[in-house]
C-alpha cells in the first residue's frame, strides 16, 4: 500500500515521501481500515517539524496522520465491536498513527460507526477537533447552559467544530477571527463575533465563563484578562498545567522548564481563583460515537475547507501551515485512483 512517512525532522517538501509499504495486519482488539479520507491538523505540522520532541519523538520513518475515515477492511482477533464492510471514523493516538496511509490498523476501542448524515471526506473532518472539544469543555471545564465561553479562532478547524457543540451545550458564544471571517463564524453559531484586526478581544472586561485557548501565545496570559473570577481557561495551545508537567516533565531540567514557562499563567490562575487547564486529546471511540449521534440529529456538521488529492499532501500541509484554513483540510484517496 502506499502511505505518507516522514523521513525526519523538517519541512512538508523536504521530508515527507510517499512510499510503498507492506500491508498492516490488524492485531488483537484492533482493526483495519480501508482508508476514504483522512484530514490534517496542525500537529501533523508541528510533529513533522520537531517542535513537540519533549512530548512525543518520532522514530523514522514513520507515517503520520491521526484522523480517518474509511471502511473496515480487517477484524483482528478478540475485535467484536465492528464488521466487514462496515464504515467507521477514527482519531489515532500519538502510538497509533498512520492515517496518511490507503489503510491504517487501529485499536477498535478508538473507533466509531460514522455519521450517516455526511459523507467519507466529511467524518474524516471530525475526530480529533471533536475529541479535543469534547474533552476541553466537558471534561474540564465542565460547561454548564447558560454560562459564556469566548472561544479563539472560530473560523480554524477547531474552533468552527466547538463554537457548534458550545452552542449545543447551551452556552452563550462568542469567537474571535479576522474581519474577513465574521459572517463565517456567525454562520456556525456564534452569538458574538470579535475581529481581531479591529477590536482587542480584552476590552470586553471580565466577562466570560470560560475562555476556550486555542491561541496560546500570550493569548493565554490574556484570557485571565476578561475571565470572571472562579473561571476556566481551557488551552490546547498554552504552556503546561501541573497534570502535564507531571507527565511529560521525565526529569528535573525538563520539569523545571515547564514549570517556568507556565509560572505566570499559574499566577494569574491563582489570582483569579481560576481553573487552568492545558491538555492533549486523547483517542476515545465512545466519545465520538456521540459525536456522530449528534452529525446525525443535525446538531453539529462538518466544516470542511480544502480537499485535496492523496498524492498532494505536501500541498494541504503547506496550505494548513498558512494558519488561515477557514475549516478542515482533507486528504481525499478516491478523487483520483491511486496506483497500488
Ligand atoms: N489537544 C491539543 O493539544 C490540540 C488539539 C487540537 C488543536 N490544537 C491546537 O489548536 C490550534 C488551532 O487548531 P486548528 O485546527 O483550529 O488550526 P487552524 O485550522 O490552522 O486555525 C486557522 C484559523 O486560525 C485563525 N486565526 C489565526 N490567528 C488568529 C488570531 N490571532 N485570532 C483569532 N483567530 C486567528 C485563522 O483565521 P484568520 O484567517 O481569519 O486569521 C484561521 O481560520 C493549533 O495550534 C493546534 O495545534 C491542540
Amino acid at each position: 500500500m502506499l502511505a505518507w512517512q516522514a523521513v525526519g525532522y523538517g519541512s512538508p517538501k523536504d521530508c515527507l515521501r510517499l512510499v510503498s509499504v507492506p500491508l498492516p495486519e490488524p492485531g488483537t482488539g484492533e482493526l483495519r481500515l480501508r482508508v476514504g479520507a483522512a484530514s490534517l491538523n496542525p500537529i501533523d505540522f508541528k510533529l513533522l517539524r520537531g517542535e513537540l520532541r519533549r512530548v512525543q519523538a518520532l522514530s523514522f520513518p514513520v507515517t503520520l496522520g491521526f484522523d480517518a475515515s474509511g471502511i473496515v477492511d480487517a477484524v483482528g482477533p478478540g475485535a467484536s465491536q465492528f464488521k466487514l464492510g462496515d464504515r467507521v471514523f477514527v482519531r489515532a493516538s500519538r502510538d497509533t498513527l498512520g492515517a496518511f496511509a490507503q489503510y491504517t490498523v487501529q485499536p477498535e476501542a478508538f473507533v466509531a460507526m460514522s455519521p450517516v448524515r455526511t459523507s467519507v471526506v466529511g467524518a474524516a473532518s471530525l475526530p480529533l477537533v471533536a475529541l479535543t472539544t469534547v474533552q476541553g469543555l466537558v471534561d474540564r471545564a465542565q460547561a454548564r447552559p447558560g454560562q459564556r465561553i469566548l472561544i479563539h479562532a472560530g473560523s480554524g478547524g477547531l474552533g468552527s467544530f466547538a463554537i457548534q457543540y458550545a452552542r449545543w451545550l447551551g452556552l452563550q458564544v462568542d469567537s474571535t477571527t479576522s474581519s474577513r471571517n465574521v459572517e463565517r463564524v456567525r454562520a456556525h453559531g456564534a452569538h458574538d463575533v470579535i475581529a481581531y484586526d479591529r477590536e482587542d478581544y480584552a476590552g470586553r472586561g471580565r466577562v466570560y465563563d470560560i475562555v476556550f485557548d486555542t491561541l496560546g501565545g500570550g493569548h493565554t496570559l490574556k484570557a485571565f484578562r476578561v475571565l470572571k473570577p472562579g473561571g476556566c481557561v481551557v488551552s490546547v495551545a498554552g504552556p503546561p498545567d501541573r497534570e502535564m508537567i507531571a507527565k511529560f516533565g521525565r526529569n528535573l531540567v525538563v520539569r523545571t522548564v515547564m514549570q517556568l514557562m507556565s509560572r505566570r499563567v499559574h499566577a494569574a490562575a491563582r489570582a483569579g481563583n481560576a481553573r487552568y487547564f492545558r491538555y492533549l486529546t486523547e483517542s476515545n471511540g465512545a466519545q465520538l460515537q456521540a459525536i456522530a449521534h449528534l452529525v446525525d440529529s443535525g446538531e453539529v456538521r462538518p466544516v470542511v475547507d480544502r480537499v485535496f488529492d492523496f498524492s498532494d499532501a505536501v500541498a494541504a500541509f503547506d496550505y494548513l501551515m498558512s494558519g488561515h484554513a477557514q475549516g478542515k483540510v482533507i486528504l481525499d484517496m478516491e478523487l483520483r485512483p491511486v496506483e497500488e
